[in-house]
């Protein structure tokens, strides 16, 4: 009922005829910041008569950011404690609360602050905090961990959980990869999915502390079946993008986007041809030509121009073709060494659109090293991780710094 009460609130405002004065006519976006810009008593009222009028949650919270820019701190205070724990519109109340960050050095907006924090338990609220106490600290601190860097292609040989020990904290600059599926591949064996998933988020661990802040990691996968143990039992299918969602989440990175990897019927599994003869409901099994590629951000405290800003005086290819949507239309490729491998495309538009030349980028589960090899043909430097003694073996002979 209370979200209905605003939506049509919001609705009303903006389909008011006006009948009753020109007041509503004047309530623009312009109009409320002029009032915020010259400071007065005067111009206080008239924005907190504004506040309790019916306008549009835009108006709102440019009257809330109006209020916050007068000069009379009492008032101001006084304001944001009676109103930021009524019912309205979140925007607003980040208004309000960004308010009390800026004035965080007086100590009664500070407390205010963290009851409002408390009071919402709300992840904007949390976001909002901590980059701008980064920012404030920003100066104050420097990563003084990074030591060991790495300037040639290297290969770390065993199991990534552990291996990536060797590398120093925020030298990666971009990590893609394929998982291993499960128990779908031969190459790997777990007790449980359950299992399966805590050894994961082992080497998502690590991938966070070598990723520098704000960079990004991309994982292809796609739901997985596993042999049934006979024709009596019913098989299970993993919906793996979905879990590697909370596992991500859970090591310190935030979703991003989803690219989904179009591949040509011809080229998957035929799953659909029972239901084409005989048409019974419910026996629908459609053919997957689609694997995602899950796009997050390490956490960081500052915007993503922070991160393009630190690349300023890096040179790179600017003609080149470019995806304009989420849907990557790529054939797979098949390896007579390894039955998973990445199609060189698929990693060229990866390392285009998401790291710059020189960087160092990782793949903590390298399989045949396509990503390796395709990093160097684009002059990054790739660290590639892999425990499978057949596919190190291949990947010794690459020309790899073995560390
Ligand atoms: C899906 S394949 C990757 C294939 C790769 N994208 C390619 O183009 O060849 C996953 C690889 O991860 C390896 N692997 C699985 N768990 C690992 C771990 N904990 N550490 C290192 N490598 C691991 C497997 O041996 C397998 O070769």
């Amino acid at each position: 009922m209370y979200r209905e009460d605003l939506v049509n609130t919001y609705k009303n405002n903006y389909n008011s005829n006006d009948k009753t004065g020109n007041l509503k006519k004047h309530i623009t976006v312009e109009f409320i910041k002029k009032l915020g810009k010259e400071k007065s008593d005067e111009n206080f009222d008239k924005l907190l008569s504004l506040f309790n009028q019916n306008l549009a949650v835009e108006l709102k919270r440019e009257v809330v950011s109006s209020i916050g820019r007068q000069t009379n701190m009492e008032k101001i205070y006084h304001f944001i404690n009676d109103n930021a724990f009524n019912k309205n519109y979140m925007e607003v109340i980040y208004q309000m609360y960004r308010t009390t960050l800026y004035k965080s050095n007086i100590d009664v907006f500070d407390k205010l602050r963290e009851k409002i924090e408390v009071h919402y338990d709300n992840e904007m609220i949390y976001k909002m905090r901590d980059f701008y106490f980064y920012k404030k600290n920003r100066n104050q601190k420097k990563d003084s961990k990074i030591s060991n860097y790495i300037y040639n292609p290297t290969l770390l040989k065993g199991d990534s959980s552990k291996t990536l020990d060797r590398i120093d904290n925020q030298v990666v600059k971009l990590i893609f990869t394929s998982p291993p599926y499960y128990n779908a591949r031969h190459y790997s064996d777990y007790f449980s999915y359950k299992d399966y998933l805590n050894e994961m988020k082992k080497v998502l661990k690590q991938c966070n502390r070598v990723l520098e802040e704000g960079r990004f990691i991309i994982i292809n996968v796609s739901p997985v079946i596993t042999k049934r143990p006979g024709r009596e039992f019913e098989s299970i299918r993993y919906p793996i993008h979905f879990d590697f969602h909370k596992i991500l989440e859970e090591t310190g990175f935030s979703f991003i986007d989803e690219i989904i990897w179009i591949k040509p019927e011809a080229t998957v599994p035929n799953r659909v041809g029972g239901f084409l003869q005989t048409k019974k409901p419910l026996s629908y099994k459609p053919n997957c030509i689609t694997e995602s590629l899950l796009v997050y951000r390490k956490n960081a405290n500052f915007l993503l121009d922070e991160n393009i800003k630190r690349c300023n005086h890096i040179p790179f290819d600017k003609n080149i073709g470019i995806d304009t949507n989420n849907c990557w239309y790529i054939n797979p490729k098949s390896d007579k060494n390894h039955p998973a491998v990445f199609p060189e495309e698929l990693c060229e538009k990866v390392l285009k659109y998401y790291s710059f030349p020189n960087d160092i980028v990782l793949d903590p589960f390298a399989g045949s090293g396509t990503f390796g090899r395709v990093a160097k043909k684009m002059n990054r430097i790739p660290i590639l991780c892999e425990k499978n003694v057949d596919y190190i073996k291949l990947l010794e002979a690459e020309n790899y710094d073995i560390i």
